[in-house]
């Protein structure tokens, strides 16, 4: 982002873009908010968004997109094989990865199936890596592979000051490694910008070092680039030798240690499907079939080629410090405002969104009374802002019925690139702050219907007792007629 100071001194991060398409947003009063959540069986996922104020539930496909993005979905090639757009996208992943094949998916967990019905042989082969994707782990699991966390120590700490929490720790790599010997190895994932623990980025260092390791052992490693463009710019901030490396040179050495990469072009990209790049011909070979099986032919893997082309110059765009430095910039200053008001938040910022630790705002709760879960149906009702539990909601049932307790429990207040301005960041401090003052009113939730995969994309909930109303109550006292 561009070097400017204010002369007030203060820090304020200031946007390298204008807006010149809006959408008009819509605050209900809080007794409509009260009845929506109840609809929504207190599940943002089921919120319907003409009943959201600030829609931070996701980054996923709702970054803006650039001029130059929209302009160029007017000149896609709609035909079924051998479109020229395919090739445009072929072209820029090629310049910003250098990796020669690209195989396009509909979206990033299309490529995490297509990956764990290649390379998971036999049941019980386990996929080591810094830390799991709901939907990356659910496609491991259903083709009988076991995921096995191995990020550093400060990864799962709250707070801490640790630039690069998304980091492997390679020792216990090479343990796995020396236990379960290459066949039990299916392959080393390694999450860029790792969602489920606050957007935390990985080192280029560790990267080379688990990249070694495999290298020596033989085994592939699968770099997921979904949160690419956040984990470039910590790197260039944050990591000696890659401040004086370009972010173009910072991703060609990304791809270089990497076998394989996979990204869901929702996110990176800041359009909508995804896609496998490699330079092995193996590889490509072995998974190439896949696509128009499961996805749609080669020249389009169930894209619509208009997003292809906003595709292909959001990939060159990435490469722009000035664009992937709006977001972190961002939620480091909401971050940095949350921690001076005492509100429990995930520390260094990361990228994607502003982490909030649910237990440490909610700590009166047990866990399986879901705090991630309370907190962000609560956050929902006295703002109007829709925000993703990820925690234990977020995660799966094991075999035996037996609920797993998320390492992480934490609201996620995304924020989709160029979307949210200034003022409604304060607000969303604002009123976290308000909500934290009267944290003693929020009380969990108990399941009404539990689906038994991806439980929290369509589960509902209710309160236990009659926490909302008297949480209502306090706002309405608080905040008189105000929205
Ligand atoms: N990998 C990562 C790191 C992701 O964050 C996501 C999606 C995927 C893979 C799957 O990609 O949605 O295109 O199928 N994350 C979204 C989110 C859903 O809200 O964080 P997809």
């Amino acid at each position: 982002m561009a070097n400017i100071k204010f002369f007030s001194g203060k820090t304020t991060p200031i946007e390298m873009h204008r807006v010149r398409i809006i959408q008009k947003l819509n605050l209900l009063p809080i007794e409509e908010r009260l009845e929506a959540v109840k609809r929504a069986g207190n599940n943002t996922f089921l919120l319907k968004n003409d009943d959201v104020f600030l829609d931070m539930l996701t980054d996923s496909g709702t970054n803006a997109m650039s001029n130059d993005q929209l302009a160029s979905m007017s000149q896609a090639d709609d035909s079924y094989a051998g479109s020229a757009t395919f090739y445009r996208l072929e072209k820029a992943l090629r310049h910003v990865f250098g990796m020669e094949y690209f195989l396009p998916a509909h979206q990033g967990r299309a490529c995490e199936h297509i990956l764990s019905k290649f390379f998971i042989k036999k049941p019980g082969q386990v996929i080591p890596m810094n830390y799991h994707f709901t939907t990356a782990k659910v496609h491991m699991t259903l083709f009988g592979g076991e995921v096995l966390e191995i990020p550093v120590k400060e990864a799962l700490k709250v707070t801490s000051t640790c630039p690069f929490k998304g980091n492997m720790d390679v020792d216990a790599l090479k343990k796995v490694i020396a236990e379960r010997g290459k066949e039990g190895i299916a392959y080393v994932r390694m999450e860029a910008g790792t969602n489920l623990i606050g957007g935390q980025p990985f080192s280029l260092q560790n990267l080379r070092e688990v990249s070694a390791v495999c290298r020596a052992n033989g085994i592939t490693l699968v770099q997921d680039v979904s949160l690419l463009s956040d984990n470039l710019y910590f790197c260039k901030q944050r990591e000696e030798q890659c401040k004086n490396m370009s972010i173009h040179e910072i991703a060609l050495a990304f791809a270089e240690a990497s076998d394989i990469l996979y990204f869901s072009g929702r996110k990176l990209g800041s359009a909508r499907g995804g896609g496998i790049c490699t330079n092995s011909k193996q590889h490509y070979m072995n998974l190439r079939d896949f696509i128009p099986l499961y996805e749609g032919f080669l020249t389009y893997g169930g894209m619509s080629v208009r997003e292809m082309e906003a595709l292909a110059v959001g990939m060159y765009e990435t490469l722009d410090e000035d664009v992937i430095s709006q977001g972190p910039q961002f939620i480091e200053f909401m971050v940095d405002e949350l921690v001076k008001l005492g509100v429990p938040t995930v520390t260094p910022a990361g990228g994607l969104g502003c982490h909030v630790d649910a237990r440490g705002f909610l700590s009166h709760l047990k866990d399986n009374e879901y705090p991630a879960g309370s907190l962000a149906s609560a956050l929902y009702l006295i703002s109007g802002i829709r925000v993703m539990e990820r925690g234990t909601l977020s995660e799966q049932r094991n075999p035996d019925g037996s609920e797993p307790i998320a390492h992480m429990e934490l609201i996620r207040l995304a924020l989709p690139r160029r979307v949210f301005t200034m003022s409604q960041i304060v607000y969303a401090v604002d009123r976290l702050n308000w909500l934290y003052q009267n944290r003693h009113l929020v009380g969990g939730l108990q399941w009404i219907e539990e689906p038994p995969i991806l439980r929290f994309f369509f589960g509902t909930l209710e309160p236990i007792g009659d926490w909302q109303q008297k949480l209502m109550a306090k706002f309405k006292k608080d905040f008189g007629d105000s929205l």
